[in-house]
């Protein structure tokens, strides 16, 4: 069925940039209006897709005249995938853009005393960064606004998609081609998997009627030569899914390790479900600084492998350890920043939330001929309780690196209790970072700040914080 275009503004000039990868223009009506894909200098046409009181939102249509700042941006699927959305704005910019975020954010938000920034550290590599991907299956292929439009009272067929899903849509996929993210054989399994699918009419999943087949493919790729994919289906299909895995291997020898995995369920997580290892050893591993570390299907791991290093040097440097410490590694994943510290401290305590990561997270102490670490999996809020603390020793530094949510308020009020000499806090999330140093600030006064690039061409911006007992 057509859809009804919404009345453009036209010849609107983009003036500034703001919070989440947007940038501003005013209205005549004095109006804030946010949009994507467009940066301070541009003048666009933009189509209101949200009018709100105070505030409008919109998408751009067509650039009129382009911000003298533009650059071509390198990928086919720029303005569609919501991948790398800063494709257009030179990298210099972007990280000078997001030094200004987070000095905006601490500000704003947190309210308190800060010292002046470091500057923010850039990432090595700008494009072929990640160590891991996830594409998804999709019945639906993401189709551009014009698209439909142009379309008319058309019905247009239904089209598969494998690619990445379309910003804000949980049921429709970007069809992507070729991928600037990840070092081959990305590009690789999603040409081979795309057209032995579309040979065999194996069906792809429909995310609203919960029908199909073909749900994600997962691929890790390190540093270390290492290939490890990951296949979720919908249910099992014995014949269908030997036979594709099968492919797969023979088609990608690069493969180390493959596994599959039955999801039934409604959504995407597959933390409470088995990861079966159809072939090679069931993890890989990576190496940061000579430490070697074991990545399971299910654990967390910084996904740029080459700015993990130069993240984790910038907390252990804040830690300021002298070989004496009693550590505590919070969020720990698969302990890689407690063991990147451990030849500096005299124990490590890790706590992680994901079980699996724990596991790797000791299995890698080991592997790393480390006798001072300890690991537990729970949450943090729960298990840093006053007896634990008094079993594993006073901390002399906590290192904590949360989800973008944040440090439970719970978690906040111990460590505020606990009062350790220091606290290195790494953050995903400058916003909720800052509203935690606000409730730190009772007692702990910020004395260092690096801001941290792990993904060029987004908006995301990592944070490391010093906090010192007042
Ligand atoms: C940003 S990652 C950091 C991991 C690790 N520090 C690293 O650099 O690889 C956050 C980690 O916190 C874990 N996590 C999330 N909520 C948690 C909770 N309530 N308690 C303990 N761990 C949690 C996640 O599973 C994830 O491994």
């Amino acid at each position: 069925m057509a859809r009804k275009k919404k009345p453009e503004i036209k010849g609107l000039e983009i003036t500034a940039y703001a919070a989440e990868g947007k940038s501003i223009a005013v209205l005549e009506d004095g109006k804030v209006l946010f949009v994507d894909n467009a940066i301070p200098g541009d003048v666009v046409n933009v189509r209101i897709v949200k009018n709100k009181k105070s505030w409008a939102e919109g998408k751009v249509t067509s650039i009129i005249q382009p911000s003298h700042k533009r650059i071509e941006p390198f990928c086919e699927h720029f303005g569609i995938c919501g991948g790398c959305k800063w494709q257009m704005v030179p990298y210099e910019q972007q990280i000078a853009y997001k030094q200004q975020q987070v000095q905006d954010q601490l500000t704003r938000i947190g309210h308190i005393e800060l010292p002046e920034l470091q500057l923010i550290s850039g990432s090595p590599k700008q494009q072929y960064y990640r160590n891991k991907l996830e594409f998804t299956f999709s019945k639906h292929r993401y189709r551009t606004y014009e698209e439909i439009a142009d379309a008319g009272d058309t019905i247009l067929p239904i089209q598969p998609a494998l690619g990445f899903h379309a910003p804000g849509l949980f049921d429709k996929v970007v069809e992507i081609n070729k991928c600037y993210l990840q070092n081959e054989p990305t590009n690789k399994l999603l040409a081979v998997l795309r057209k032995y699918t579309e040979k065999h009419n194996f069906q792809y999943y429909d995310y609203k009627a919960h029908t199909g087949w073909l749900r994600n493919a997962v691929i890790r790729v390190t540093r270390t030569g290492e290939v490890l994919i990951n296949i979720v289906m919908q249910h099992e299909n014995k014949q269908q899914r030997v036979a594709l895995l099968e492919h797969l291997l023979s088609e990608i020898p690069e493969i180390t390790t493959l596994h599959y995995t039955i999801n039934p369920k409604v959504n995407d997580s597959i933390h409470d479900l088995e990861v079966h290892t159809y072939f090679g050893k069931g993890y890989i591993e990576e190496t940061l600084e000579g430490f070697r570390f074991k990545i399971s299907p299910k654990s967390f791991f910084q996904t740029n492998t080459y700015q993990a290093e130069n993240l984790y040097r910038i907390t252990r440097n804040f830690a300021g350890l002298s070989g004496k410490e009693v550590l505590y590694d919070l969020y720990c994943g698969t302990g890689s920043i407690g063991i990147f510290c451990s030849n500096n401290a005299s124990k490590i305590i890790g706590i992680e939330v994901v079980a699996d990561a724990v596991k790797d997270a000791k299995l890698n102490a080991a592997n790393n001929n480390l006798t001072n670490c300890l690991f537990y999996a729970g949450d943090v809020a729960n298990i840093c309780t006053d007896d634990f603390f008094a079993e594993h020793g006073r901390p002399d530094v906590i290192i904590t690196d949360p989800p973008r949510a944040g440090m439970h308020e719970k978690l906040i009020q111990q460590l505020l209790k606990m009062k350790a000499p220091k606290i290195v806090y790494v953050s995903c999330n400058p916003a909720t970072q800052a509203r935690d140093l606000q409730l730190l600030d009772e007692a702990y006064k910020v004395t260092r700040l690096q801001p941290v690039d792990m993904f060029p061409h987004t908006h995301h911006i990592e944070n490391v914080a010093l906090l010192e007992l007042r």
